[in-house]
């Protein structure tokens, strides 16, 4: 596993992956460029695998914007180790909290995350489209960081 920081240049390659793991929240180049451009955004990326997390840390706090994970890479560690080395540069940064948002049906990435030693802040009820056209609530996970590596 190779991570490196990805930059404006990587926006078509990162949508691509993007589109494999959401498909209800269309993220194209151009809208993954402008985030990259604002203050405090980085994304680190796993070009073999296909895997990438973009993270924002401003204000001594900081955020996963998302993450995701090529489905034929899955399962590797991929995405743990996204976190935890994207948890790291936000405290380089100077956050000390992580927070996300994940759709509460999204058993994986709630394992993986509850794993990681984050916990559940609250609740945005109704936040998420899902593809059958339902309304699906958003859990608002945090965690202190740096994170453990266990
Ligand atoms: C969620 C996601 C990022 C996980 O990526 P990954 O590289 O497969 O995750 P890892 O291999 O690092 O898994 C670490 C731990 O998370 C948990 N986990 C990951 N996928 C899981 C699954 N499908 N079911 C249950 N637990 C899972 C496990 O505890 C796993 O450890 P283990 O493999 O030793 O049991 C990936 O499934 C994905 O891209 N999903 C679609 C996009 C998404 O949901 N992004 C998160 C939005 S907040």
């Amino acid at each position: 596993m190779r991570l490196r920081d990805a930059s404006s240049a990587d926006a078509p390659a990162l949508a691509a992956i993007h589109a494999q793991c959401f498909s209800m929240e269309v993220w194209d180049a151009a809208a993954i460029a402008a985030l990259l451009a604002t203050p405090g955004t980085f994304v680190l990326l796993d070009e073999d695998a296909g895997g990438f997390i973009m993270v924002r840390a401003a204000g001594g706090e900081s955020e996963v914007l998302t993450l995701g994970v090529k489905p034929a890479a899955r399962r590797r560690g991929i995405a743990k180790a996204l976190v935890l080395s994207a948890s790291e540069r936000a405290v380089e940064a100077g956050a000390a909290v992580l927070f996300l948002e994940v759709n509460a049906a999204n058993n994986a990435a709630i394992a993986l995350y509850k794993g990681l030693g984050f916990g559940e802040v609250g609740r945005r009820k109704d936040y998420y489209l899902a593809p059958h056209g339902m309304r699906e609530d958003a859990l608002v996970l945090r965690a202190s960081i740096p994170l453990m590596r266990v």
